[in-house]
């Protein structure tokens, strides 16, 4: 008795789980049809000499999502190595996408590091509400020098 409750106990929170995750993941998949697609392609694998890709990125796999809460609060500038290798883009910048609310960054991030074969772990609104605070005084867009000082394991 006890133990069949305990299965259907668990059952449900993993039902539940799954629609936390879903419904995170469709909220994110439209911010990022309105604000990262132009850039990034809806397929997540960017332009060649242009927008790097997103799918199969070492930036987006990073065990912790600290320095991509940062990239998409502040931009990034200058160029960047992609799993290893220079990205070349005419105009190495990707500007501020800080306009958007704590949750928004939190599912278009969550989305991005689900999909385009990407397999890394969901990012919280409450992590990027703690990291929007600790760079409050920030207006720099980030440099890739700067970002590896940011520990992401
Ligand atoms: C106006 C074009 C533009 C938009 C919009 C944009 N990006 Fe970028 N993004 C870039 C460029 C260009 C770079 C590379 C910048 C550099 O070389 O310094 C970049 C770099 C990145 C990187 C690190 C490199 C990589 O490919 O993994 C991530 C992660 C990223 N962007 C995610 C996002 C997300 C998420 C959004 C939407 C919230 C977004 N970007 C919106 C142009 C854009």
């Amino acid at each position: 008795m006890f133990s069949s409750f305990r299965f259907i106990f668990t059952a449900a929170c993993a039902v539940a789980l799954h629609q936390v995750h879903a419904q995170d993941s469709t909220a994110g998949q439209t911010v990022y049809m309105q604000v990262c697609f132009a850039c990034h392609q809806p397929t997540g694998l960017g332009l060649p000499n242009m927008f790097p890709p997103l799918a199969g990125s070492d930036w987006v796999a990073a065990a912790k999502p600290d320095r991509l809460i940062r990239i998409v609060l502040h931009g990034i500038t200058g160029p960047i190595q992609l799993n290893g290798q220079p990205f070349n883009s005419p105009a190495p910048i990707m500007p501020t996408q800080g306009t958007l609310s704590d949750e928004q960054i939190a599912n278009v991030l969550t989305y991005v590091r689900t999909n385009f074969g990407n397999k890394a772990g969901a990012v919280t609104a409450a992590e990027v509400k703690a990291i929007r605070e600790a760079e409050k005084a920030r207006t720099a867009m980030w440099t890739q020098a700067e970002l590896e000082k940011i520990p992401v394991n």
